[in-house]
């Protein structure tokens, strides 16, 4: 059945466990985190991009969604959106059947340049307003993701579009969380805390130094009844990444954060895990040993099958690790 992010984070938050947020963008995707979650009787987040509207069509991707809640209805489902660019944006997602939209208003329209903290609470406090009019969460953003170690924030290939920051700009004040969930009343809030987004996080394995946990316990000590969001939380994993580059690709050598970090951070009041790279280096691995090892293969059932069952394995693992197993 289809609920709402507030609803399954409310029960997170009681019992204590953290959900991973899934991107998707094809059918592939939808089965394995779904297949998953049947398996390890969790509830689900799914969420989709601007990319993935694009990719597979609105239409598309909200029966995609429909066709999980009648294949698995005993799973809670969220269908949330992810990095919406406004307040446009998101209401095209309310009427589409999403039943959560992240405003993201750390960053202009243009998703690019950071945004002022008043920009950032009014157009959230707008989504907020209407959203809630119609029974949809609301997650807002509030910092700059980017890496503690490089000091860039803002690009997905590590490149650092948005530039050289500071420790301090890297994370998320807690008083001004505080004076921003206040103003606008957004369920969720995702915060820096030197994670970033895609494959390119680390050059060696975070420590402390390199990612904030402290900084998750101020904050929920600020805002205890606004669900804490890590977004950038892919652990890019070791073994899909030597698939990789073994079967022909040239990814080089990177780190994400440890699944050990990400649980602390539930300890501490982080309630969802956004993870898509994670699903495209397993989908990505899986079909490029596929090809490499059945060289006369071109049912491509077969590699899209090799596919899903790599993404499941991560799903499976996650679900376990956060705690969400079990929780359905
Ligand atoms: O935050 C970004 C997500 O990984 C979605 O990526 O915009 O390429 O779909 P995308
Ligand atoms: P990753 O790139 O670490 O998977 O992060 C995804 C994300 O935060 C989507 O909003
Ligand atoms: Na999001
Ligand atoms: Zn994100």
């Amino acid at each position: 059945a289809l609920i709402t992010l507030r609803q399954l984070l409310d029960h997170a938050a009681d019992h204590s466990y953290g959900v991973p947020a899934f991107n998707v963008n094809n059918m592939e995707q939808v089965h394995s985190i779904m297949e998953a979650a049947d398996k390890a009787d969790s509830p689900v987040i799914m969420q989709a991009s601007a990319g993935a509207r694009k990719y597979a069509g609105a239409s598309f991707l909200r029966y995609l969604f429909d066709a999980a809640v009648q294949q698995w209805p005993h799973i809670p489902i969220v269908m949330h959106q992810d990095h919406g660019a406004s307040a446009a944006v998101c209401l095209r997602s309310i009427q589409l059947g999403f039943t959560s939209v992240m405003m993201d208003g750390s960053l202009l329209e243009d998703m690019k340049t950071p945004s002022d903290y008043d920009y950032n609470v009014d157009v959230t406090r707008r989504v907020a307003e209407m959203a809630h009019a119609g029974g949809v969460s609301v997650e807002g953003e509030l910092g700059c993701l980017g890496s503690l170690e490089s000091g860039l924030a803002g690009e997905e290939d590590g490149s650092g579009a948005v530039g050289k920051l500071t420790r301090e700009q890297l994370l998320t004040d807690p008083d001004q969380a505080a004076d921003f969930v206040t103003k606008t009343q957004a369920d969720a809030l995702a915060i820096a805390i030197g994670t970033s987004h895609g494959a390119y996080k680390f050059t060696r394995p975070p420590t402390g130094e390199t990612l904030a946990i402290d900084r998750v316990k101020e904050i929920h000590a600020r805002i205890p009844n606004t669900h804490l969001v890590m977004h950038g939380s892919s652990s890019v994993p070791q073994e899909w990444l030597e698939v990789i580059n073994t079967y022909g690709g040239d990814m080089g050598s990177t780190y994400g954060v440890p699944v050990e970090e990400i649980a602390e951070g539930i300890r501490h009041g982080v309630r969802k895990v956004n993870i898509d790279t994670d699903l495209r280096m397993a989908s990505t691995g899986a079909i490029r040993k596929f090809l490499a090892e059945n060289p006369a293969e071109f049912d491509p059932r077969k590699f899209l099958t090799a596919s899903t069952k790599a993404m499941k394995e991560i799903c499976q693992a996650r679900f376990e690790a956060f705690g969400c197993a079990g929780q359905a």
